[in-house]
Formats: C-alpha cells, structure tokens, sequence
C-alpha cells in the first residue's frame, strides 16, 4: 500500500518505515515534489496534523498522514505542547528547548509530563484521527545522546532510562508516536484486507 507520510524529518521516517513494516510503501514530502514548509499554525496538534495532512491531499490526491507531536507538561500548564518544536524559537533547536525547559520547571517537584502524538489519516477521501500517550517525567538534568527533541529529559513511566539513553528499538515499543502509528497500522491492514488493497 502506498502512502504519502507528510514529512521529511529524517528521524520521523525512519521510525515510522521499522513500525509499519514492509506492506507499506511510504513516500516523503519530498518524493511528491512538495519542498515548501507547511504551516502548522493550529491551536491544538489535532489541527496541525489535519492541516498537514489536507495541505498533501489537496496538491496530490493521494492517501496521506499527517501526525503532530507535543510534550505537555504539567507544572506548565501544558507548555510546550503545541509550540514544542519551536519552544525557544523559530529556529527549531532542540538543545536551547530543552535548557528552556528546564529553566522553567527550576527545582520544581512536579515534573510530570508526557507526549503526545495525534496521527491525521486521509484515505480514500475520509479523514481519520489516531492518539497516542506516553506518561513520563522531566529529568533534572541532559541524560543520553540518542535521539531527537527533547528525548535526553524524558523519562518514561516505570523506566530507569530516559529516551535519549535508549535503542530506537525500545524507544519504540513504548513510545507516543509508537503507540498512534499501531493503531494506524491496524487501521490501514483491517482496511486493506476488506478492500483487498
Ligand atoms: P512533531 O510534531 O513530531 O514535529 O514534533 C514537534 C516537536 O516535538 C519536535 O520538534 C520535538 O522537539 C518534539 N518531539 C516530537 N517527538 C519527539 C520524540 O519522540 N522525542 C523527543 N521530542 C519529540
């Protein structure tokens, strides 16, 4: 089955091609000859990830996804949420996000947190929304090199590791965008099979 994934971070897609596996053909923004930035402008990463994925659908006409990611913390009223990829400006760096967050948060006690990813799915012209959840906390301080955003501050519910001290592979039997990419799996294999795609 092939799919437009409305992406080219290069992170994203190699995750996302180890989750879904080998019946599916993804393409990048890139493959579809889309090289502008889309603008995710949307209060809420519900909006985001429609708006990404309408953006694709409409300049190609093929099935696409979308998926929009923030890390929410409490002790900040959900901050960065929404605004996680550009918390501490417009330049996307993920060392000066996370010195920021963790400049905000100080000693504070309460530092739970947790991720959240929303996949938006446009298949056969019907729009489709997909959630997952990761409960953690935010370390005191960087642990770990692996990973991207703000993975060295995050530690996973029950774990001794934080996401920047572990393997892609177990990153992802755990992880928010793991959890959303599998019930779009199950989604998209449920359909393919009735439709014998
Ligand atoms: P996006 O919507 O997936 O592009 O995510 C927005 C921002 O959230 C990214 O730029 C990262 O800063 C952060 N983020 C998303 N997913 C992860 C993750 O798995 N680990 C760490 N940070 C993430």
């Amino acid at each position: 089955m092939t799919l437009v994934f409305a992406s080219n971070n290069e992170h994203k897609i190699k995750e996302i091609n180890s989750l879904l596996g080998d019946s599916f053909k993804l393409l990048s923004l890139g493959d579809v000859n889309i090289r502008e930035d889309i603008p995710e402008e949307e209060p809420l990463i519900e909006g985001n990830a429609l708006a990404k994925a309408r953006f694709v659908y409409n300049a190609t006409g093929m099935d696409v996804f979308a998926d929009d990611t923030g890390l929410e913390i409490a002790a900040l009223n959900g901050l960065p949420g929404v605004h996680s990829a550009r918390f501490a400006g417009e330049n996307k760096d993920s060392s000066a996000n996370i010195r920021k967050v963790l400049s905000m948060l100080g000693s504070s006690e309460n530092r739970i947190a947790r991720f959240r990813t929303v996949i938006a799915l446009i298949y056969e012209k019907k729009e489709f929304l997909f959630e997952g959840v990761v409960n953690g906390t935010i370390t005191m301080g960087i642990k770990g090199t692996k990973g991207f955003g703000y993975d060295p501050i995050f530690l996973p519910e029950g774990r001794i590791h934080t996401f920047g001290e572990m393997e892609l592979e177990e990153k992802n039997t755990i992880s928010h965008r793991a959890r959303a990419f599998e019930k779009l799996k199950e989604f998209l294999l449920r359909n393919a099979l009735t439709n014998n795609k």
